[in-house]
């Protein structure tokens, strides 16, 4: 991990609240009488999942799972490991994953085939950031906030060597020389 480097506001507070906002509402529309599970990827979508969550006003319910692929650089390994599972039983019901950050895909492509497995009523994806320039895999998102070029991120749960999750706003990383 490099540890020379400084960063930017790149989405502010307002643009925030507005995509969550904006996510939350086309939620509400589309799961009207329904009961959602919200399963956020643990650890990059913990603050995104509580500001979503409390904007969408039905009856869902939360759960979370746990990957890792990254490691503590800003390049995926390309490999996937389930570190913890959901603990709800998905079997019939409407799932939606919810992901900070979709760049390759891979990820999202392992947790989509994973919870599939559960043989769900239906599953959507939904992530905040879609970072579209580096994806690999096919994938469809149903719901997205802000797409967002080739720069590494950080803040509003977006990590760095597990730092800067808590900043208010996402940042864009920089590294300097030397
Ligand atoms: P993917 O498998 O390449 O789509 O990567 C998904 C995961 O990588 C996300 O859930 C993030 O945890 C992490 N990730 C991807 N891009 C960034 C970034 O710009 N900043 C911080 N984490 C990122
Ligand atoms: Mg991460």
């Amino acid at each position: 991990m490099n540890s020379n480097y400084k960063y930017t506001t790149f989405t502010n507070e307002k643009q925030i609240t507005d995509a969550v906002r904006c996510i939350a509402k086309q939620i509400e529309t589309e799961y009207k009488g329904k009961q959602p599970i919200l399963i956020g990827v643990l650890k990059g979508a913990f603050i995104f999942m509580a500001d979503l969550v409390r904007a969408v006003d039905l009856p869902l319910e939360v759960d979370f799972i746990s990957v890792s692929s990254y490691g503590d650089s800003t390049e995926s390994c390309g490999k996937v490991k389930l570190d913890k599972d959901i603990s709800s039983n998905v079997t019939g019901r409407d799932v939606i994953i919810v992901e900070d950050i979709i760049d390759t895909g891979i990820t999202t492509t392992f947790i989509k085939k994973h919870i599939e497995e559960c043989k769900p009523a239906s599953l959507k994806i939904c992530c905040l950031l879609d970072k579209p320039s580096r994806r690999t895999a096919d994938i469809d998102i149903d719901y997205k906030g802000i797409t967002v070029p080739d720069k590494f991120l950080i803040g509003y749960g977006l990590d760095y060597g597990q730092k800067h999750r808590n900043l208010n706003t996402i940042c864009c990383l920089e590294f300097e020389d030397e």
